[in-house]
């Protein structure tokens, strides 16, 4: 056998499966090998039990189950529970994945009544059912590790209040900003996630427990008591969409995907700004690495990591779209190609969140290198033009004038500074050029000035807090 089932040596004897009734052979090892999914679901197993509690109270009040039963059922999984928990759950041979690992398991343990248990329920509905539970709660985490990033930027303003860096475009020094501003630029990008995580989780919240294969039973259970049970907002409306629909799992991706850019991005100015050649700051030496070779270096590992990671949260998107596009309804095994993009994404992004939050607690901002790159003469020429726009020229009239002007100061190897003092009909507008007034000049709404800080952080604050309130609620099961 190709001995990839998990890294387990399998029992060489043919796989017996819950399901044998009508088979006459066992699945061949090829097909074995591809089918199993235990090795990477059973991450799964406190979801997949949550679940079937709910699902077992539920035949207790729809009269499948008597009281006693349904009690029995419930301790059973408990213990299960705790033997996962306590790392001594013995998967099988023949457990294909985790739901029949702890159906099995249920069977070996409570007799004949373990047999109960799956009645009308199907894999499909269980499956889409222990995922939701497991996307609502890595939703929550991965929020609550951004809001965590966020205090860290929001941090690294505060601590350097005053200092002042050059604003970019095109990588190009255009206007000197508050280093808060800049700082306060990447959280608002953040909150924009976390709020599409809190919209994306609203959607997961929605169980499909009850479905059944795809056509709903014949039983009389009732979906809405389990939806209550699981903290889910509310139940499936149609059978076959609950158990085909995994749009909650692309919506996550997507939400990680685009979180993975901006912490890309993150850490692509990280990068700059720590390079000799910027030196706008340092990490702390716990954020960084050295070099095998080279004793001088210290590298921002972290920084490049973070920028790194993205291409496979896209890439993990990407996987589960192509995967979804062709399928008819309802349920395709195909869609247990969901949980590895997912189960990577969580996992990578919140390594990702929990390093930069770090990193940034540790980051040193060098105030006098970064304000004396946004000292620079040509950064004022706006605020020159702006200047003669308040006198009433009109604007294109004042672009050129100064545009002429940082013309000669560039030809004549002199400062725009210099250019403007001497000429006649902007010289009164020399103090534009003293060290932070370009900077006080700037106060419209949202600008990088400081008059302009106190309701922008407002806002901040605002969402911040609105947000943290949004996670704060936890749907237990
Ligand atoms: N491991 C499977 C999955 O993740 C469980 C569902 C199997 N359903 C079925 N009809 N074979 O999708």
């Amino acid at each position: 056998m190709g001995g990839a089932t998990g890294g387990e040596e399998r029992d060489p004897t043919p796989v017996v499966t819950l399901w044998g009734g009508r088979f006459s052979t066992s699945m061949d090892e090829s097909l074995w090998a591809m089918s199993e999914s235990y090795s990477f679901d059973a991450a799964l197993y406190a979801h997949d039990i949550a679940g079937s509690i709910a699902h077992v109270r539920g035949l207790q009040v729809a009269g499948l189950l008597s009281e006693e039963e349904a009690t029995t059922l419930v301790a059973t999984l408990e213990v299960i529970r705790a033997e996962f928990e306590q790392g001594r759950f013995e998967r099988l041979g023949s457990d294909e994945d985790v739901h029949m690992a702890i159906e099995r398991r249920a069977t070996e343990l409570a007799g004949p009544l373990g047999a109960r248990m799956h009645t009308a329920r199907s894999r499909n509905d269980q499956v889409a059912t222990t995922l939701r539970l497991f996307t609502r709660d890595a939703l929550r985490e991965i929020a609550h590790a951004t809001l965590g990033l966020v205090d860290q930027l929001v941090a690294v303003g505060d601590r350097y209040a005053s200092a002042v860096l050059p604003g970019y475009t095109h990588l190009q020094r255009a206007q000197p900003v508050l280093l808060s501003h800049h700082v306060q630029a990447h959280a608002f990008a953040l909150l924009r996630d976390v709020d599409r995580l809190a919209d994306a989780r609203e959607r997961a919240n929605v169980s499909p427990l009850g479905a059944g294969a795809l056509a709903g039973t014949s039983l009389p259970i009732r979906p809405a008591y389990t939806a209550e049970l699981l903290g889910f907002r509310e139940s499936f409306a149609n059978s076959m969409d609950a158990v085909a629909d995994r749009d909650f799992v692309a919506e996550a991706l997507f939400d990680v995907a685009l979180l993975g850019v901006h912490l890309s991005r993150l850490g692509e100015e990280l990068v700059l700004w720590t390079s000799s050649e910027f030196g706008f700051a340092t990490l702390g030496d716990a954020f960084t690495t050295g070099s095998s070779m080279l004793p001088q270096k210290k590298n921002s590992d972290v920084a490049e990591l973070a920028r790194g990671k993205a291409g496979r949260f896209v890439g993990n998107l990407t996987s589960l779209l192509v995967t979804l596009k062709g399928l008819p309804l309802s349920y395709n095994r195909d869609l247990q190609e969901d949980k590895e993009p997912l189960f990577d994404s969580v996992r990578q992004i919140l390594l990702v969140l929990n390093a930069l939050s770090g990193a940034y607690s540790s980051l040193v901002v060098n105030e006098v290198v970064s304000a004396h790159a946004a000292d620079d003469d040509l950064l004022v020429a706006i605020d020159v033009a702006e200047a003669l726009v308040a006198q009433g020229e009109p604007f294109r009239v004042a672009h050129e004038r100064v545009g002429r002007l940082v013309g000669q100061a560039v030809a004549e190897g002199t400062s725009l500074r210099e250019v403007v003092g001497a000429s006649e009909e902007v010289a009164h507008l020399t103090h534009l050029f003293e060290p932070g007034a370009s900077l006080r000049q700037r106060r419209s709404p949202g600008a990088s000035g400081p008059e302009a800080a106190p309701e922008q952080r407002r806002r901040l604050d605002e969402a911040r807090a609105h947000l943290g309130a949004r996670f704060a609620v936890v749907s237990q099961p």
